[in-house]
């Protein structure tokens, strides 16, 4: 089809909060069992995907091309985020490739809302709307389950990015329950400056622990029931992340931000994943507006945003249409 438009698909994927993030000990692979309840909220990356070849594909754009994939990012913290291989969009790509025993031969680009290295899964939003926008693209009609478990190997957190609303995530995060949320709840994050690494965020979450004996990661009932009757007193009581100390621990300033959050109303503060965003709690929409004017103008952080959850999952927004 000479001067036809390359074909294209896009998706958008929403960010996290972990209203309970329960660490148990470190596992012989490194990673650590949890009992890590997701609530997805209205903040999204959009991530869109177009057939390109790449060998001849103008590199102009910004994007690094080798293996028949490229990735560019445009938003807040963009330059943050890596183009290479390293990408979880790109590694998507090439997954669900293999997976279909096709050449990826397309071109990624994100465009971010999501805080970058924020503690909110940003990088794993952008995998699962690659893997969900490529499906879509060549219309390869990816089953669920497997496409979760493609999900599963990209990152602990990319599965639940593909579902959203609100789940407990056991093992180290990537076996689902989707969760029932009988109402709104009202968020603020605030941003930081520069990411913290999740790596040594658990590592320091070890640290600190040293030789205490660790329970196995259970969730709360208490929080399970205050997710299914929309009840924000009970969710503010229950809210509970055992990164948390870690992520003060390296970076003790979060501890200033946190106590912005309470001194201007919410409800509770807690860091959000392995930080450095924080998470607040308000009693409504009005609320939410207060602490985030609040909070931007403390001083203790880059920016505020107030939002929404639960929010819906992984969504193809626009794709080329097969016979
Ligand atoms: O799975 P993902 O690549 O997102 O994990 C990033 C890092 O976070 C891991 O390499 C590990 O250090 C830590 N992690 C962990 N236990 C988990 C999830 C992540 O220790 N359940």
């Amino acid at each position: 089809m000479p001067g036809a438009a390359p074909r294209s698909a896009s998706a958008t994927a929403p960010a996290k909060v972990n209203v309970q993030l329960a660490v148990g000990p470190v596992r012989p692979d490194g990673y650590h069992d949890l009992a890590n309840v997701f609530l997805a909220v209205d903040l999204h990356d959009r991530v869109t995907v177009t057939e390109a070849d790449i060998e001849t594909a103008d590199i102009e754009t910004g994007g690094v091309e080798t293996g028949g994939v490229r990735v560019s990012c445009v938003g807040p913290g963009s330059e943050l985020v890596p183009a290479d291989a390293t990408n979880l969009a790109w590694r998507a790509v090439e997954l669900l490739a293999a997976h279909h025993g096709r050449r990826p031969d397309v071109a990624v680009h994100i465009e971010k809302d999501i805080p970058v290295a924020g503690g909110m899964a940003g990088g794993s939003a952008d995998a699962a709307a690659a893997l969900l926008a490529c499906d879509a693209l060549w219309g390869t009609a990816t089953p669920r389950d497997e496409l979760l478990s493609i999900a599963a190997e990209l990152g602990s957190d990319v599965p639940f990015s593909v579902i959203g609303g609100a789940a407990l995530g056991r093992g180290r995060g990537e076996l689902l329950t989707e969760l029932p949320v009988g109402g709104v709840f009202h968020w603020v994050f605030a941003l930081a400056d520069g990411g913290l690494s999740t790596p040594k965020v658990y590592g320091e979450c070890d640290r600190l622990r040293g030789d205490t004996p660790v329970p196995e990661p259970e969730p709360a009932p208490e929080l399970l029931a205050a997710l299914r009757d929309g009840d924000e007193a009970g969710l503010a009581g229950a809210l509970a992340n055992d990164l948390q100390d870690a992520a003060l621990s390296l970076r003790p300033a979060l501890a200033d931000t946190l106590a912005a959050g309470r001194e201007a109303g919410a409800l509770a503060a807690l860091v959000s994943g392995s930080g450095p965003s924080c998470a607040f709690l308000a009693e409504d929409a009005e609320a939410a507006a207060r602490v985030a004017a609040a909070l931007a103008e403390s001083g203790t952080c880059r920016a505020a945003r107030a939002t929404t959850g639960p929010a819906p999952g992984t969504r193809v927004v626009s794709a080329p249409v097969h016979a």
